[in-house]
């Protein structure tokens, strides 16, 4: 192996920090408002330090109408009034700070809301002799058909349906927005706006905050002249086109400009959100030390390997499709080894608002396996190197919506319109006739980004103790059996597993920045790796599967004898050392560690 300026056993305190994500809506409510808040936040710092959390990053809570819950900004230096005030930031930033805990924000540029000021003001005149922010956005004149029909100025097709442009009546130009019409793209090209997030970043960094989360920050530079996409699918009005926005000429001129007259010039934690990215050494400059970028960036490999793949490469999440454990491995065994030597450092995460539930995806919801399985996964997770995200809920096991719910209780926009794209298709299709919508209810049952967004299950109260009024999303049916206060009485559950791990992980520096190593990639049912730094030695035992299984010791025979140190049966039993043939139970997973 290389010798390396940075090698990733270099130690730094945002390596070994456990970050917990909040989506701060359905955290906790303080007021009564059926939204959560910041105080709500402020109320629960001791029961997220007593987890063992370090850093919080807070999914957006500026003023914003909600198209994209938030992810849709309209005043980057205000906090929206569901939330609280920022007074209620600086008492939560101090209450943070004073348990020696960090807080992230959610930095959200590559567009903002439509209700923005600078949006506002660039959709009033096209003059830009006039205008100073009119090329703060991305603007086109219209297209013209043959038969004089007005068409947007490319096929590209919004991440959430449609046509990514919309026109605007006024100025007589389109322009241009990735995911909703209420989500305008920001023009990165001029340094105006460049100047002007660098300036909100500083203004919230002298607040307080400790580092940021980046949305969608790959799909800042968009390719020059804005060509149309390849038509993958004739029939459809509108192109799949992350190749023309993900990873473009300019984004890490842009970034490294941000690290510069930013991040550079702070201590603090940064990770960027880079999905539409097929190949991992695109993501490479993102975060080589000697690039001086991003801390770490969030991939999306593990998140696909159970979603339909585009015909660009990229994951159609709500069409699901069954999930293999060979694919669990191999990517799992590509990003732990991917370019160390060079210094790369992993996000390492399983849940979050974007995504279903962990337990629910890869475990086992169901009464039996539901609990012995979410520990499974959480022994996944605190051995992998990399910086650890938890998301809310998942501490205690949260699974997702019953299939019994119907449409009306999912509330994402990316959902709501994913099925009536679909159902006016297949009404075109087949006019007249009944459309059989079932295959995509069966999708959004199982994969649908809401079943995240739940509000947390605090207690066995109303509505989870969630909040005294009437919650803004219905709480998952089980939150009498699953809830806080259950977990947090009983030495079994979930999240007294989930508090002994994260001090084990934190005890052994082997299973944060140790070298990692597949072991029987072929195995059907176990996934086996060693971590090796130094003189220690971590052997990870996972049984995937709801059978018991015998697992050899034959490829790492010196690790016979090593002592056990975590696993998710009986925390008291069963604590012997390996031995050359290990029996594992059903979903049992094994943690062994040797100084050798
Ligand atoms: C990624 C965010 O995580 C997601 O929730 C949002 O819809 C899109 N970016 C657009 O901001």
């Amino acid at each position: 192996m290389a010798a390396s300026a940075n090698p990733p056993s270099a130690r730094a305190w945002w390596k070994s920090a456990v970050v917990y994500q909040i989506y701060p809506i359905s955290f906790f409510d303080s007021n009564g408002d059926g939204f959560g808040d910041l105080n709500g936040i402020l109320a629960k710092l001791d029961y997220l330090k007593s987890l063992g959390v370090d850093v919080l990053w807070l999914s957006p809570i500026y003023r914003s109408p909600l198209a994209d819950m938030g992810y849709d900004i309209a005043d980057y230096r205000e906090i929206d009034s569901r939330y609280g005030t920022l007074a209620d930031w600086d008492r939560l930033i101090a209450g943070v700070h004073e348990r020696g805990m960090k807080l992230m924000m959610d930095l959200v540029v590559n567009h903002t809301s439509d209700e923005h000021e600078w949006f506002v003001q660039s959709r009033s005149d096209k003059d830009t002799s006039r205008n100073p922010k009119r090329n703060w956005y991305i603007w086109r004149p219209p297209k013209y058909d043959a038969h004089g029909n007005r068409q947007p100025p490319n096929n590209w097709k919004s991440v959430f349906q449609g046509s990514a442009w919309d026109y605007d009546e006024q100025t007589q130009e389109c322009y241009l927005h990735l995911y909703v019409s209420k989500q305008p793209d920001l023009n990165w090209d001029n340094s105006a706006v460049r100047n002007a997030v660098f300036d909100l970043m500083e203004w919230w960094i002298n607040r307080g905050c400790d580092g940021f989360r980046m949305d969608v920050i790959n799909i800042i530079s968009k390719v020059d002249g804005l060509p149309d996409a390849p038509v993958a699918d004739p029939k459809e009005q509108y192109q799949p086109a992350s190749a023309f926005f993900a990873n473009g000429p300019r984004v890490h001129q842009y970034i490294k400009e941000m690290n510069d007259r930013v991040l550079s010039r702070h201590d603090l934690i940064t990770v960027g959100e880079t999905p539409f990215t097929q190949n991992a050494q695109d993501l490479l400059p993102y975060v080589l030390p000697s690039r001086r970028e991003l801390n770490m960036v969030f991939q999306f490999e593990l998140m696909g390997i159970d979603s339909h793949i585009d015909p660009y490469g990229s994951d159609v999440p709500l069409i699901p499709k069954e999930w293999k454990l060979k694919n669990l491995k191999e990517v799992i065994t590509r990003w732990q080894t991917f370019e160390r030597e060079a210094g790369f450092w992993n996000a390492v995460f399983i849940e979050n608002h974007d995504h279903s539930r962990s337990v629910s995806r890869f475990g086992n919801d169901s009464p039996e396996w539901r609990s012995l399985s979410a520990k499974l996964l959480s022994m996944l997770e605190i051995t992998q190197s990399g910086t650890l995200y938890i998301y809310q809920g998942q501490e205690i096991g949260m699974k997702n919506a019953p299939p019994t719910w119907g449409l009306e209780e999912y509330k994402d926009v990316a959902t709501i319109n994913y099925w009536n794209s679909v159902l006016e298709k297949r009404k075109r299709e087949s006019p007249g006739l009944d459309v059989d919508m079932s295959d995509v209810m069966d999708g959004i049952r199982r994969k649908a980004r809401d079943h995240a967004r739940t509000p947390m299950q605090w207690k066995d109260l109303p509505h989870a103790g969630f909040t005294s009024g009437t919650p803004w999303m219905r709480v998952n049916d089980d939150y009498q059996e699953w809830n806080v206060a259950a977990q947090l009485e009983s030495r079994t559950s979930v999240w007294s597993f989930w508090k002994h791990a994260l001090e084990i992980r934190k005890t052994y520096d082997v299973l944060i920045y140790g070298d990692f190593t597949l072991l029987s990639p072929e195995h059907e049912q176990v996934f086996a790796y060693t971590r090796v730094l130094g003189e220690s030695i971590a052997l990870v035992l996972l049984n995937f599967h709801h059978t018991p299984v015998q697992f050899s010791l034959d490829e790492v025979p010196h690790l016979i004898g090593a002592p056990f140190i975590l696993g998710n049966y009986s925390p008291t039993d069963d604590r012997e050392a390996a031995t050359s043939i290990i029996s594992l139970r059903e979903y049992e997973g094994r943690v062994y560690i040797v100084k050798t």
